[in-house]
């Protein structure tokens, strides 16, 4: 059984709709989804936004659903000046950018677990990159010319990279950089993933991140991420799940 996660229910409700045999659960006032896709057991639950709701969301999969890998899926707010609305990250390493427990432990570093840096899955995030890159070679099945020109989308980048996750939505040009410069691998932010990543850590249960480049983390970030959440997120998050439980 593969768990999938998102934190809105406009990523999700186009991939439950794939689903065949689906049963819904309720646990701490959240759906859980579990049926198959591509002849594949999965679960799928929107958990909503926060490190605190994702991380109840992966204990509950793990515990009540002995889910074997967490796949997180949703938008990010672009860092690295190589990222454009529209492009694809796949976590390398997670970071909690608000933990900060200094002087007694060091800025960013998960208080006596010893990390500050969360690996996922090499072989999972591989697959998940695969299906991206098919997702982009074949976007037009997906989404209409007219909808990507909307979005100034052209070349669609997919890149494997450092992610970070917060409780704050970035939209401060200040905190951009100064995040930027603390945290020099980081190439976008999100509110999640790390948060996912310490469970997942903390059960060994493996997991992997997808993100698609809502916004630049900006003045405009939360104009440009509630149009892309509403028009396209879905369909990019859909299509590259899709595929992905079609190749494994
Ligand atoms: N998710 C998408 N855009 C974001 C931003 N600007 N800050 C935090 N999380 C985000």
């Amino acid at each position: 059984m593969i768990g999938i996660i998102s934190a809105m229910p406009e990523e999700i409700n186009l991939l439950v709709n794939k689903m065949t045999q689906t049963k819904t659960v309720e646990r701490g006032m959240r759906k859980y989804y579990s049926g198959q896709i591509w002849g594949k057991d999965v679960v799928i639950a929107y958990s909503r936004i926060g490190k605190v709701a994702a991380a109840t969301t992966a204990v509950t999969m793990i515990l009540t659903f002995n889910v074997e890998k967490i796949i997180f899926s949703g938008v990010a707010g672009a860092i690295s000046q190589n990222l454009n609305i529209g492009d694809i990250v796949v976590a390398k390493r997670l970071v909690q950018h608000d933990m900060d427990a200094s002087p007694i432990f060091p800025r960013f570093e998960v208080p006596l677990l010893d990390k500050s840096y969360f690996d996922t899955d090499t072989e999972l995030s591989n697959k998940v990159l695969q299906a991206a890159k098919i997702f982009v070679q074949n976007i037009n099945r997906y989404i209409t010319r007219d909808l990507l020109r909307r979005f100034r989308i052209e070349r669609i980048n997919v890149t494997r990279g450092d992610v970070a996750s917060g409780d704050q939505f970035i939209t401060d040009r200040r905190k951009h950089y100064e995040l930027k410069h603390a945290l020099p691998s980081i190439v976008c932010v999100e509110m999640e993933g790390a948060a996912v990543a310490q469970v997942c850590y903390e059960y060994n249960v493996p997991f992997a991140v997808l993100r698609t480049i809502s916004d630049n983390a900006d003045h405009n970030a939360d104009i440009d991420f509630n149009q892309f959440l509403s028009a396209i997120a879905a369909r990019y998050s859909t299509g590259i799940m899709d595929i992905f439980f079609s190749l494994i």
